[in-house]
């Protein structure tokens, strides 16, 4: 039987509680890094991460993060490890869990990560899979506060693919208050239980007319139009996608003074335009730190 707020599977297991008080733990540990305050919470405990998909991101700042937190993480490849030969996730899970004190997962389906969790009998943290991406909206959560000072009244647009990123931003902005829009083209538009749940539980709005979208936004997002596993349609999803991209006049409607994000990695000339990546630069980047600070957080909240 899976306990939702003992991992972080996805965020519509935790509630607004939870993440606001991860975030409040982000920005402590982010200011004790900054002011050479140690902080060796997790000390004697190790991390497992296991990818089935490239990361720069993730895999560094887990791995950075855990050290600065005393704990050290190991890197375990799946074409390494025997999963990636056939061997069931539920004896990977209950194996590992008697070695590891955590485990974050990258990967494709996210029943592989649930099932983890399920059959495991220590916290397991998902790093990304098609569904959601929850580390990465802590962090961005976590960059808009930095910025905003609060989320009372902010409208988040996400333009493009109603991918992971989308899923997990919908649901993070609306738990903590944000109005969602979010432009994407007929036929690529985020889970539609997750949308139902938005329209019911927020502020939300679903369209392809990108300008309407991002009108007022105090913060835009996009993503890439083609995610890990779908290199085969890529061509298709620049014909597809063409016209959904942060670009000058995005950012003439949106709201004076908006912030733009990307989880990186950004494909320049495709969903963003070099000239607006890089007028942002400070927030984009600002954001990919913060998901070193933020992970700290969840792990220290879930594995201390
Ligand atoms: N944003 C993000 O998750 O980056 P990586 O794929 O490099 O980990
Ligand atoms: N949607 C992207 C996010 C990368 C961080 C992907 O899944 O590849």
């Amino acid at each position: 039987m899976i306990e939702p707020t003992k991992h972080l599977l996805k965020l519509s297991d935790w509630d607004a509680a939870q993440i606001i008080s991860t975030l409040n733990l982000a920005d402590q540990l982010k200011y004790e890094k900054k002011h050479g305050i140690s902080h060796p919470i997790l000390a004697g405990k190790t991390l497992g991460m296991i990818f089935q998909k490239s990361s720069t991101r993730t895999r560094v700042s887990f791995e950075v993060g855990m050290s600065q937190l005393g704990g050290s993480a190991l890197f375990l490849s799946s074409r390494d490890l025997q999963i990636g030969r056939g061997e069931p996730v539920e004896d990977t899970a209950r194996v590992l869990s008697r070695y590891l004190d955590g485990i974050m997962i990258r990967t494709f389906e996210q029943k592989e990560v649930e099932d983890l969790a399920d059959y495991g009998s220590i916290p397991i943290i998902n790093g990304l899979t098609d569904y959601a991406h929850p580390c990465q909206v802590m962090a961005d959560l976590m960059t808009i506060r930095e910025r905003k000072g609060n989320f009372k009244d902010l409208k988040l647009c996400f333009i493009g693919d109603g991918n992971n990123m989308a899923n997990s931003l919908i649901v993070g902005c609306i738990k903590v208050g944000m109005a969602v829009s979010i432009a994407c083209p007929a036929g690529y538009e985020p889970d539609a239980d997750i949308m139902a749940w938005a329209k019911e539980n927020g502020e939300f709005a679903c369209s392809p007319d990108v300008l309407a979208m991002a009108t007022g936004a105090d913060v835009v997002y996009t993503d890439v139009w083609a995610s890990m596993g779908q290199e085969g349609e890529a061509e298709l999803r620049i014909k597809a996608f063409s016209g959904f991209q942060v670009n000058a006049a995005v950012m003439d409607v949106a709201k004076r003074g908006a912030m733009v994000l990307h989880c990186l990695p950004a494909h320049r000339g495709e969903e963003i335009t070099a000239e607006v990546l890089e007028e942002h630069a400070d927030e984009i980047f600002e954001e990919a730190e913060n998901r070193l600070h933020a992970q700290k957080a969840v792990m220290v909240k879930l594995m201390k």
